[in-house]
């Protein structure tokens, strides 16, 4: 570690325990848990937001109660993106996203729709053309009416939001979209196409762009751009994904907030919809703190940020990236000793510090 390194760990470390020493608002878990039964978030937050969170078809067989306890909402965290649901061309497969699709509507819970079209988790066959050449644009549109025509339908009426676009956004481009194979193959148009093939294939579907930092001022502006240019071209877009993978470091509040405003400002629905908080900084593997100050730092902001969800009548719905901190994609590919600790529930499905928070924050 170089001597500015250092200075960064103890800035942070004096930052973090300056803001625990005033931190009068991170509430106490009740006094004797053992007794108290467990409320539910979804009921506290019941007519204010959907509390949604990521499944898998494993996790709702086995911790299929306390998902159906403490959510109204779920997601599938990998089972509905192009890669599982169509792996091979014109070869559908809806097992598992049908298993998550019947455990939400046993228990009356909202689905959102992740993701239709993505620069990753694409099958290699979207970008093969005849006789080993690369596919033409016609040619990856055809598929991806195809794709999006039989996923949406196959779901008519039963997911009600979708994740259109996944992260198209790059703030380094000239015309603020990622350098892709749908912008390189495609061209910019095909996000317009995106939507007008879902909103064919449902039309009461509410259809969002998915988009990662978008509280970072140059994400925002660029986002902005080309949500108002899809606006303006009359493509049937409704809202803003936030996925907010965030850290108990960044970002602030009011960049959330005026994000979010934002986005109400044109009109547009907002949902924030991958959300968890590590407790590193993103890519960096070492604690900048206690592990305990900083479950505290989150219980803390994980409360300022649903208390500042009460001002925005926009957002609809907030979804944790996962259930408990047992399974967190933050700890997939990681280091044996990266142990993050990112959503609500702990490692055994019990209620955290961040639970008690986002619980006290519902307005009763
Ligand atoms: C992640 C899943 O959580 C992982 O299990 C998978 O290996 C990769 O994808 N942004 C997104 C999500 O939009 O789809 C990603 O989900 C996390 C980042």
């Amino acid at each position: 570690m170089n001597i500015s390194q250092n200075l960064r760990v103890v800035v942070i470390s004096l930052l973090t325990s300056a803001l625990l020493a005033c931190s009068s608002t991170t509430p106490a878990p009740p006094a004797a848990t053992g007794t108290v039964p467990r409320p539910s978030l979804a009921k506290a937050w019941q007519g204010q937001v959907l509390i949604g969170a990521a499944v898998d078809e494993k996790n709702i067989k086995t911790q299929g109660e306390l998902i159906a306890e403490q959510f109204n909402s779920v997601v599938a965290e990998n089972a509905m993106k192009p890669m599982a649901t169509e792996p091979r061309e014109g070869e559908f497969h809806f097992e598992a996203a049908d298993a998550i699709v019947r455990f939400a509507q046993s228990h009356d819970m909202a689905i959102r729709g992740h993701t239709l079209l993505w620069h990753l988790h694409t099958p290699d066959w979207m970008w093969q053309g005849a006789n080993g050449q690369p596919a033409g644009r016609d040619l990856v549109l055809a598929r991806l009416k195809r794709h999006i025509e039989t996923e949406v339908g196959h779901y008519k009426g039963q997911v009600y939001v979708w994740d259109v676009v996944n992260e198209i956004i790059d703030e380094k481009q000239p015309d603020c979209l990622r350098d892709d194979l749908w912008h390189r193959v495609v061209g910019p148009d095909y996000v317009d196409y995106a939507f007008r093939y879902a909103h064919a294939a449902d039309p009461a579907a509410r259809l969002y762009i998915n988009e990662y930092s978008t509280e970072e001022p140059a994400k925002r502006r660029c986002l902005v751009r080309v949500v108002q240019g899809l606006l303006q071209r009359g493509v049937p877009v409704n809202g803003i994904g936030h996925q907010m993978h965030i850290s108990v470091f960044y970002p602030t509040i009011s960049a959330i907030d005026e994000t979010l405003t934002t986005f109400a400002r044109l009109g547009l629905e907002n949902q924030i919809t991958e959300l968890d908080m590590s407790l590193y900084r993103w890519k960096d593997n070492r604690l900048y703190d206690t592990r305990e100050n900083l479950l505290s730092l989150q219980a803390r902001r994980y409360g300022e940020i649903m208390r500042m969800i009460h001002n925005h009548p926009d957002v609809t719905a907030v979804t944790w990236w996962g259930v408990s901190d047992a399974s967190t994609w933050l700890n997939q590919d990681a280091p044996a000793d990266h142990r993050d600790q990112p959503l609500l529930l702990d490692e055994h499905g019990q209620p955290k510090g961040a639970f008690w928070a986002v619980f006290a924050a519902a307005r009763r």
